[in-house]
């Protein structure tokens, strides 16, 4: 660990290349909230205002780009942030004037103070100057949702001044991810810390949390001073810790995305004393498999009411909509509605399971066509088909109407001949019982001689 302070060097220098090739001067002021708790009274919040450099070199621009304040802010709500790792200046927390989605920033004091957690405990082993602590520690959080990027900084003023340097920064250029059950998924963090801060020289921690629903896990924590990872790590979770050590690249790997990996996940960044953390939401989204059953349908008459059944399986999240179609031959569609849906379960992976049965009426359905099953799922549609054929419908054709006729005349046949030779058999075999005028009952029965 003896090179770390040439690493940090290195990771600034990388981190500055990329974001802000170039601009060293100051970025546009960004209007945030700042909240603060007054004693007995709760929280409170008031309008301030960010004034941003990129480097601490050129205090001639800061002079250029002072404000044009707006009024409504309080003169000791205007904040001076020399930000080293250009993350601020980034182009979407400034989008162009009169855009409506602004970002949102939040400013508050951060008391610095040793981290509570176990993986990050070494970080303070060795008691720092208390005096740089003491000074103004100033964290912002801002989100811009058009830019999909949430960036928490913590900055320090010398007591009593406005103007302050960011000590840590944590960045997320995704702060929502989307993908398929069972991929592969990179939730984007990177941290920047001051190399000139002495609180830098200590090592690091990254520390990823998981949170839905009110519940939560740690996901995975390392211990960058002592190179270690912590025993709690969620299977299939894990860093790119040569990444992570030379440009500061703490995003979190999910080998596997699987149904119950849908929620928050929080990439805190550990320095001694310090702390800065984003958000960034996880989605996993599976639209489901259909089948419908029976498959292949059975011949059906007219009038004839079938009962279907569609199952939608695999996929997540809710809800899902059923729902039936009716293709007849010649192209025309027509809505069949929902049927009798099913509650929805869960499956062993986590995934959902829903059916649709349907009571079909095949007497409005001509000689047949396709019946379909459509599923509707977070903006995807998927259709599951099945061939339906209608049998005897509608009036006969000519030649039906002729080879039906043949048919008949055939049967007639066949029957006519088969009685006769009943009829005749007992005589010629035996040829003692004659009946002058029998009936054809008592012909009938003359078949069984004993009777
Ligand atoms: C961070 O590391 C991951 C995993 O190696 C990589 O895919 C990603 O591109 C890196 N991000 C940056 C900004 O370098």
């Amino acid at each position: 660990m003896a090179n770390m302070a040439t690493i940090y060097q290195l990771s600034l220098l990388v981190m500055s290349c990329c974001i802000q090739a170039g601009r060293g001067g100051s970025c546009p002021t960004l209007d945030c909230r700042f909240t603060w708790e007054k004693p007995g009274e709760g929280l409170k919040h008031e309008s301030c205002l960010l004034h941003v450099r990129a480097s601490a070199k050129s205090q001639s621009e800061e002079e250029l780009a002072e404000p044009s304040s707006s009024s409504d802010v309080a003169p000791d709500r205007v904040y001076h942030v020399t930000d080293g790792s250009s993350t601020l200046c980034l182009p979407s927390l400034h989008p162009p004037r009169g855009s409506l989605i602004k970002p949102k920033c939040d400013l508050h004091h951060f008391p610095p103070q040793p981290a509570d957690v176990q993986w990050a405990a070494s970080l303070t082993d060795s008691a720092l100057s208390p005096a740089h602590l003491q000074a103004d520690w100033l964290s912002a959080a801002i989100v811009s949702l058009d830019g999909g990027l949430a960036l928490s900084t913590v900055s320090r003023a010398a007591t009593a001044t406005s103007q302050s340097n960011v000590v840590l920064s944590v960045l997320s250029k995704t702060v929502s991810v989307r993908t398929r059950l069972g991929d592969a998924v990179l939730i984007d963090c990177q941290f920047w810390m001051d190399p000139l801060s002495p609180l830098s020289a200590s090592g690091f921690a990254v520390e990823w949390r998981y949170q839905f629903r009110g519940k939560g896990h740690v996901v995975l924590a390392y211990d960058g001073k002592m190179d270690r990872l912590a025993d709690a790590q969620q299977e299939g979770a894990t860093l790119d810790f040569a990444s992570l050590h030379a440009t500061g690249n703490a995003s979190l790997i999910l080998q596997e995305a699987k149904a119950h990996d849908s929620g928050t996940y929080i990439c805190a960044v550990h320095l001694p004393y310090l702390l800065a953390q984003v958000a960034v939401e996880l989605e996993v989204v599976e639209p489901p498999s259909l089948s419908i059953s029976p498959s292949p349908l059975p011949l059906a008459v007219p009038g004839q009411v079938l009962s279907v059944q569609c199952s939608a399986s695999g996929f997540v999240p809710l809800p899902l909509e059923l729902s039936w179609e009716f293709r007849s031959v010649d192209g025309a569609t027509k809505a069949l509605g929902e049927g009798s849906l099913s509650g929805h379960r869960v499956a062993w992976d986590g995934t959902y399971t829903q059916s649709s049965w349907l009571e079909l009426d095949t007497s409005a359905l001509g000689r047949g066509g396709e019946l379909v099953c459509v599923a509707h799922h977070e903006g995807r549609t998927r259709r599951s088909r099945v061939a339906l054929e209608v049998i005897g419908f509608s009036t006969p054709t000519i030649e039906d109407s002729m080879a039906m006729v043949g048919v008949a005349l055939v049967l007639y046949g066949v029957i006519k001949l088969a009685f006769w030779n009943i009829a005749e058999r007992p005589m010629s075999r035996k040829g003692v019982r004659r009946y002058g005028n029998t009936s054809a009952n008592q012909r009938f029965f003359s078949c069984f001689p004993n009777v």
